[in-house]
């Protein structure tokens, strides 16, 4: 009987979930709202109930369904299936994956999301090519995921790689980690949705109003398609955002000198136009240049996916 993996990235705005073949091939997926105020019973009630909705969409026979694998923001114990602590969904010591498995009634288990991005791009996506890559998700937060040699860094009890908390304007923005500056707060989708408002509040007449039609409906695209409708305001939210992001991927690129950055996130469905001039403004910074040591600068292969993916490869790849 082949075996199936569930896969389920837990974000600050939605869950994601998706089943998987050992190959890596998603046989059917979904997102839900993770309503992330709601005490953690609640959110773990849901994701079982995705996973239950996903496993009868794609038709899977009793015993079928292997094992779950949950990518999850914060630092995890991953043994204990706890979340130690975790800021923007602000949870201390939860024990996320027994209050699933009660749910279920199978075994699951739990990495950091950044991990299981890296993870899973490593396993089928655009990391395949390459032994040594940092990934970076930018969503709610800015998490890392370092693979070295083939292996995934992670630091002690694996509480490190937390590359969105790297400090890049010393007291700048607040972050929910109670810093200030750090690359989360400016790189994210998060930082970029609040860049946008602030221009917009500035420009009353930048045609980002119209695009989203209002404050509360900016979304992460609203200033990469004012930019493409020609307003000046949106094309210099899109300049600074693109600044600071370069900035936390010099230092990076800096520290660890992998083979490739790969970008994951909904802000890399921009594709060339985001990549091309963040290239530009990184590769003048590396250090000694780019010419001895290169480093390819991707959005994943398999775009917001990578975080279920590799959750489910955790899953298989359990002992
Ligand atoms: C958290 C990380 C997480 C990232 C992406 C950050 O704020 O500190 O643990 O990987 O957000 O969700």
């Amino acid at each position: 009987m082949k075996k199936y993996f569930a896969g389920l990235d837990l974000g600050g705005t939605f869950v994601k979930g998706g089943i998987v073949d050992e190959q890596g091939r998603i046989l059917v997926k979904d997102k839900i709202p993770t309503g992330k105020e709601r005490p953690f019973t609640e959110i773990a009630a849901d994701m079982a109930q995705l996973v239950k909705d996903l496993a009868s969409r794609a038709g899977l026979q009793e015993g079928q369904l292997a094992g779950v694998g949950i990518g999850s923001p914060g630092l995890i114990d991953a043994e204990h299936g706890v979340i130690v602590y975790s800021n923007n969904i602000r949870w201390d010591n939860v024990p996320l994956c027994s209050a699933v498995e009660e749910r279920l009634g199978l075994s699951v288990c739990i990495t950091n999301d950044a991990n299981a991005a890296a993870l899973g791009e490593h396993f089928c996506g655009a990391g395949k090519q390459f032994g040594s890559m940092v990934f970076i998700t930018l969503g709610t937060g800015v998490g890392g995921g370092i693979i070295l040699d083939g292996k995934l860094f992670e630091g002690n009890r694996s509480a490190g790689a937390e590359i969105g908390h790297m400090v890049i304007e010393r007291g700048g923005w607040e972050c929910t980690c109670g810093r200030r500056g750090c690359f989360e707060t400016y790189a994210s989708a998060t930082g970029l949705i609040r860049r946008t408002r602030e221009a917009m509040q500035k420009h009353a007449d930048s045609a980002m109003w119209r695009i989203a039609g209002g404050l509360d409906a900016v979304d992460g695209k609203t200033a990469f398609d004012g930019m493409r409708a020609g307003d000046a305001a949106a094309k210099q939210v899109v300049d600074e955002y693109i600044d600071y992001l370069a900035e936390g991927i010099i230092n990076l690129v800096n520290i660890f000198r992998p083979e490739a950055i790969v970008l994951g996130g909904g802000v890399c469905a921009e594709g060339e136009t985001l990549l091309a001039p963040l290239r530009e403004k990184i590769v003048p910074h590396l250090y000694g240049g780019a010419e001895y040591a290169p480093v390819a600068i991707v959005t994943a292969g398999l775009g917001n996916d990578a975080g279920l993916c590799g959750a489910a490869r955790l899953a298989m790849t359990r002992k």
